[in-house]
């Protein structure tokens, strides 16, 4: 191994990152570049950045900072790159405030990460945050086939949801030709793939091309990734309840490879707020929808993001969050408190609410989601799961891991020597805070 290439990276926010960050791998290692997990054995060291909430230039001066000490205490040559969202957004300002920093890279440019990296390598310093909205060129990337792999099939985001920078940062929706997502999948399912994770900011909104040139929505896409020999499971993030329809549900209903786990961010239980936000649907309409799934699929669940402390959310309003929650008995929630940003309708909107009583509330919403799935959980006992075998488990070798549709974790015994990406059938024997223990049944 050559001790003077190694290359760290570090991810902030949601999957498009780190699928950014497996193609930015991917290039290095073709390179001759090995992954390390320290900064001081890396000569190319690259963040990959999130704006979506928190002050993200905070986040990236600390890292820069820590750094920085370093390399003046070694005096070491290393390559400095930012990509992601910040990159995007801020792009040439970042170069003028982080001297150290070399190239910085947006979220559309990363398609062409191969040919800007040489420039880098040639001393350059340089932004690139060039939006391409013609062409979606990924595949110039050889990938590692992963037993999860996630596939972007669209980027971008039209919906404009008031608190959002995604739409300025991301742009545009643009959707990758059904020929070309269903050619890379059968690649990684070639190299040992067996999950397939469709990604875009906004899945429903997808209308990609067919061959014979007519367009294809996201259902007729599902079907056509449900066919393909040696997927196992598909899974696909994220969904908007607006465009979550009856039909999408019938196909999801009628397709057996697709999980029936879907997260599909509520953001609040109250109609005020979603209205503040530009989410398009009420409480009621999320609900009929949520009723309808449970209706035609019994075995459906649903994971959820909250967003708490809107600005000027009463504490009625936020109640209405709890109320949704219980309502809806969510397999898992994610919430966060509101962070304001710059650009977004939102910041522009009044706010008295103290960070005290968010924290507050977002702790009161993290307590029902506990006892929620605390009693998930105890029911869980004695129940039979088929399960993607994942490895062996970390803290005792005997055993082995994978995840249920759920995307929940099981630690189970086994009698046979199973190999990841292995699909058995596991009986659910304990149920702790945080993991479920099981044998294999046949
Ligand atoms: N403040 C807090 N949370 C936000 N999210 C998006 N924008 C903001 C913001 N400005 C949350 C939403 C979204 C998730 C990815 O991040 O809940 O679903
Ligand atoms: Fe942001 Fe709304 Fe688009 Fe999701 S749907 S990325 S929350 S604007």
């Amino acid at each position: 191994m050559d001790l003077n290439k190694g290359y760290y990276i570090y991810t902030f926010g949601c999957a498009m990152n780190e699928y950014d960050s497996e193609r930015i791998s991917s290039s290095l290692e073709i390179r001759g570049y090995h992954q390390v997990l320290d900064t001081r054995e890396a000569t190319i060291i690259i963040l990959n950045t999130c704006s979506v909430r928190a002050k993200p230039e905070i986040k990236i001066a600390s890292y820069l900072g820590v750094i920085a000490k370093d390399l003046k205490r070694n005096d070491r040559d290393v390559i400095i790159g930012l990509t992601g969202c910040v990159a995007q957004d801020q792009g040439k300002k970042l170069l003028k405030e982080f001297p150290l920093v070399n190239f910085v890279i947006g979220t559309d440019a990363v398609a062409n990460f191969d040919e800007l990296i040489e420039r880098a390598l040639a001393g350059e310093r340089f932004v690139d945050t060039s939006l391409m909205t013609e062409t979606f060129v990924i595949e110039k990337f050889k990938r590692k086939s992963k037993i999860s792999a996630q596939v972007t099939i669209m980027k971008g985001c039209e919906n404009f949801c008031t608190y959002c920078i995604v739409p300025y940062v991301r742009g545009v929706e643009v959707s990758r030709d059904v020929k070309e997502i269903t050619d890379e999948i059968k690649a990684l399912i070639a190299g040992g793939s067996k999950e397939i994770m469709l990604l875009g900011q906004n899945v429903n909104s997808y209308r990609g091309k067919l061959e014979n040139g007519s367009i294809a929505g996201f259902s007729d896409l599902l079907g056509s990734v449900n066919e393909i020999a040696g997927v196992e499971r598909i899974r696909f993030i994220t969904s908007h309840p607006k465009d979550f329809d009856k039909e999408l549900v019938d196909t999801i209903a009628k397709l057996d490879k697709v999980c029936k786990y879907i997260h599909l961010p509520a953001q609040s239980g109250s109609n005020n707020v979603l209205d503040k936000m530009s989410r398009c649907y009420t409480v009621e309409d999320y609900k009929s929808k949520i009723d309808y799934a449970k209706s035609v699929i019994p075995n459906i669940s649903f994971s959820s993001d909250f967003i708490i402390g809107f600005p000027d959310e009463t504490e009625e309003e936020f109640q209405e969050s709890l109320d949704l929650i219980r309502y809806v008995d969510f397999d898992n929630v994610f919430a966060f408190k509101y962070s304001s940003r710059p650009g977004t309708k939102a910041a522009t909107y009044k706010d008295s609410l103290d960070n005290a009583t968010k924290s507050r509330r977002l702790a009161e919403l993290f307590a029902l989601k506990d006892e929620i799935v605390t009693v998930k959980l105890a029911k869980l006992i004695g129940k039979e799961f088929e399960i993607l075998v994942s490895g062996r488990s970390s803290k005792d070798s005997s055993q082995f891991h994978g995840l249920t549709e759920q995307s929940r974790g099981v630690a189970f015994s086994s009698s046979k020597d199973l190999k990841l990406g292995d699909m058995v059938n596991v009986r659910i024997l304990e149920a702790r805070p945080n993991s479920l223990l099981g044998e294999e049944i046949e």
